[in-house]
């Protein structure tokens, strides 16, 4: 039922095979991969031509965090590149409906990213083009961050408008400060996916913290 994600961003970059082949081997659900271009968010990270040099390692789906402006612009090449999950933060999405209906129309899952401070209400009209909504619960750029706990409420409050508006099947994805402690609280209030980076990458049974993550 709870699905992992770990995040790439934690992982060893010189050997990024290696621990792209690994969460295979461990158990996890997806591999979160986060796009970061230096102007959305101050980080920069990886593109399409990275995502497509992994994707050989892997069979896991490949969840793909855009935080990136004019996500638009880039959505067919990480989708080319082997994305089947394309997350688009709503804050870098002025046309947020046309860009969903283009992830959905290249054949893969559409998703959309709520920033910490940024109201649910700003996806309520969309609801029917989504497959997964992303609450941050961090601001985004970086690994390593701490959990923003007033974001528990947000993630009920989320699960809550999904079942009044009959779309409780739609994944609830959270990023940022998970460990075992905030994964459960964040499983309690309705998050189906938890991202976690430091966690998994820093543990010294990976296999063991994914498990625990995800509550067995
Ligand atoms: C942050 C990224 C996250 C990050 C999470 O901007 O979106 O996916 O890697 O890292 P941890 O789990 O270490 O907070
Ligand atoms: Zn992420």
């Amino acid at each position: 039922m709870i699905k992992i994600a770990p995040s790439l961003l934690s992982s060893d970059f010189a050997n990024l095979s290696l621990d792209v082949r690994q969460m295979d081997e461990l158990g996890a659900d997806y591999l979160h991969i986060d796009v970061m271009d230096g102007h959305f968010v101050p980080n920069i990270t990886i593109g399409p031509l990275v995502v497509k040099a992994i994707r050989p390692y892997s069979k896991l789906p490949f969840d793909v965090h855009l935080m990136i402006e004019q996500p638009e612009r880039y959505v067919e090449d990480f989708v080319q590149a082997g994305a089947n999950l394309v997350t688009v933060h709503v804050e870098a999405s002025p046309h947020l409906q046309r860009t969903l209906g283009m992830i959905r129309s290249l054949g893969a899952r559409a998703s959309v990213a709520l920033n910490p401070h940024t109201p649910i209400s700003m996806i309520e009209h969309v609801l029917d083009q989504l497959d997964m909504i992303l609450i941050m619960t961090v601001n985004p750029g970086f690994g390593g961050q701490s959990f923003i706990h007033s974001m528990v409420q947000k993630i009920a409050d989320t699960r809550n408008m999904l079942a009044a508006r009959g779309f409780g099947e739609i994944d609830i994805e959270v990023d940022g400060g998970i460990n075992r402690e905030t994964a459960e609280q964040v499983r309690k209030a309705g998050a189906t996916v938890l991202v976690a980076g430091n966690a998994i990458f820093t543990a010294d049974d990976r296999k063991e913290e994914i498990s625990l993550l995800r509550g067995n």
